[in-house]
Parts: structure tokens; sequence; C-alpha cells
């Protein structure tokens, strides 16, 4: 089930209304990637956020019942930790599984861990070093699949992070977002992200570093539809000129570490420091997913500084999550907050 598919019924989730008309999706739907959500639908996830942020005793208790576990092939702080807190304050129960020291389908094959899984258990959420694993998983199984971090695309990161900035902009499509540093999963997701709002998204990596062109391709599509615009290149300074934000991430992502060195000296022109930040409008923010290696990607004056956003996104994981939980477990109309059957 791993297919975008448009609800038959929109999300209802303007902020003048109450969270029980809340729809559910018709059939289950999995976020493995930013173009599983059609435009609209993270214009409406934000909404739902934005109620869960101001409101959250009005959404205790309504996953009660639901049970969600995780698999993390790869270290984590915040993707684990506001998955949990969050699921924890909606009732519903947690089941983490560290799959650090061996690869998921080591032992057996994904179809049928899938097939276990979805007699069980609500809701699975990866973190994976390969994306087709997340998206096997998607396919194999009943209940909605949620991808936590592949190699391609972080998903979640990133509707943090433009939640983040509607709240510091407004309105999205008058942002001009600049990300500089490794064509990785960040970088896609957050294109895929930005096309998403109509926003003006400008990219700069090195050669040999580049976006993934199957994503470049998704992302243009999507901005024919919203009318956002996006800019591809090499150059940090040009990328970073009139912008409103300025992203970055890690150099070495988890499982290219080895690469460290060599992409020490490639990447060195795309550090966010002073001299870069001061290309942007004076009141642009900095951004990043974390964690942070200061002094590479980014200078502790840029990430110390005012107009650096990080904990904001941070803090964002945790609602951002909820709404992506009470969201694709479906708190459906009538059905809200009664307890599943599946506790
Ligand atoms: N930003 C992020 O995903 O952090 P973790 O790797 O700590 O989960
Ligand atoms: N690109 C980084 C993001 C960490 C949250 C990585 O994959 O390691």
């Amino acid at each position: 089930m791993h297919m975008r598919t448009e609800p038959a019924t929109p999300l209802s989730l303007s902020k003048t209304k109450s969270p029980q008309i809340l729809t559910e999706p018709l059939a289950p739907r999995d976020l493995v990637s930013i173009h599983d959500l059609a435009p609209a639908e993270i214009l409406e996830l934000f909404n739902l956020t934005a109620m869960l942020k101001q409101r959250p005793a009005d959404f205790r208790g309504v996953l009660s019942g639901k049970q969600m576990v995780m698999f993390f092939e790869k270290p984590s702080l915040r993707t684990r930790l506001t998955f949990e807190a969050g699921m924890d304050s909606l009732g519903g129960s947690t089941f983490f599984v560290d799959q650090t020291a061996s690869r998921l389908n080591a032992r057996e094959s994904l179809y049928d861990i899938a097939h276990n899984l979805e007699r069980w258990i609500d809701l699975i959420v990866l973190r994976t070093f390969s994306h087709a694993e997340v998206e096997e998983m998607a396919t194999y199984a009943s209940v909605p699949v949620i991808n936590a971090l592949s190699e391609l695309e972080h998903p979640c990161q990133a509707l943090a992070d433009f939640f983040t900035l509607q709240e510091h902009f407004g309105d999205l499509k008058k942002l001009h977002f600049a990300y500089v540093g490794d064509g990785n999963n960040m970088a896609h997701s957050l294109l895929l992200a930005g096309a998403s709002v109509g926003a003006k998204v400008s990219i700069a990596t090195p050669e040999g570093y580049t976006l993934n062109p199957v994503i470049v391709t998704m992302a243009k599509a999507i901005a024919e539809e919203t009318k956002a615009t996006l800019r591809i290149m090499t150059d940090p300074r040009k990328a970073v000129a009139g912008a409103d934000a300025v992203y970055t991430d890690a150099w070495a992502s988890m499982g290219h570490e080895q690469e460290a060195e060599d992409r020490a000296a490639i990447f060195a022109p795309y550090q966010v420091n002073a001299s870069l930040m001061q290309l942007a409008k004076p009141h642009a923010r900095f951004m990043h997913c974390l964690p942070a290696h200061r002094g590479q990607e980014v200078t502790d004056q840029v990430i110390d500084s005012l107009n650096s956003v990080v904990f904001d996104q941070a803090e964002n994981r945790l609602h951002i999550q909820k709404a992506i939980l009470v969201w694709l477990l479906g708190s459906g109309v009538g059905r809200f907050p009664v307890r599943s059957a599946h506790a």
C-alpha cells in the first residue's frame, strides 16, 4: 500500500474545528517518502500539528490501545525519543527493537517479517540503510509503515522543518529556502517538501555528491502543480544569496563515516559560517536536522547564533510525529476516542 492515494474526503484539520471531526484515510497509508503526501495534505498535517502543539491535552488517549514497533538499524536520539514520547502521550504503546547489530532481513525475509508484524501490531517504523527495505515492508504489510530515515529520505524530519519555517515566516510560498552540502537523504526530503509547499528552493552540492535524479524529477513534477521554484547548483554562495533559511547536514551521513576524511576536503567550501550567512537575508534562519558536526558543516558562531532554529526543529519533531501517528492510525468520525479492539 505504498502508493500515494487521494483520500475520498480531505482531512478536515483547520484550527477552528475540534479533533473529533478528523476523518480517517480510506485505506491504511504509509509515509515512506514525502511524495506519499499530496501538497494539500502536508498543509493539513501542519494544521493538525499546530493543534497538537497548542492543545496536547485534547489528544491524550486518542491512540489508546494502538501499538507501534520500531526497528532501527542506525542510532537515533531525536527520532526514537519523539516517536516514543509522542505515542505515549497519545495513549499508545511502543516496542523498540535495536537492529544496529544486524540488518533487519538477516534472519528472515522482509515478506515473512511483515506478515508476522501485521498480525500483532498497528504501525511499523523503520530506520534502515536501504530505502528499498522500507518500500518492501510498506508493500507487504497491511498496516502503515513510516520511514524514520533511509539512505534516500528522511520525511519526518523534513516535515518538522517546514512546519518550523511556517511558524517563523507564515506563508511558505514566499519563502526562499537554501540547502548546502551533501545531496543526501535530508536534501532529497527537503527538496520534495519545499516543492510541495510551493517555496523557492535552492540546493548546492559538490560535483559527485549531487541529488538523486529520480527525486529531482519527482520534485519538478510537484513544483509544476504548486508553482514552486527549484534551483539545483554546485555554488553554495549562489544558493544562499537572498535566502530566508539556510540548511545544512552532516557531510558524511550514517553509513559513510569511513569517507569522512575525503569528504572534509571536498565539502570545505560548503561550510555554513558567518561569511556564507552574510549572503542570506539579515533575518535568515540557520537550520540543521542534528546531530551537527561543529567546525565541519557549521561553525559554533552560526549554530549558536540568535538566528539558529535548530532546537525549534528538534522540538517540532515531537509535534509532527504525533500528527503523523494520529493521521496514519486514524481517529475517524464517530470513533474518536474509542479504544481499538486490538489492545
Ligand atoms: N535528526 C534526527 O533524525 O536525529 P536522530 O538521528 O537523533 O534521530
Ligand atoms: N544525513 C544524516 C541525517 C541524520 C539525522 C544521516 O543520514 O546520517
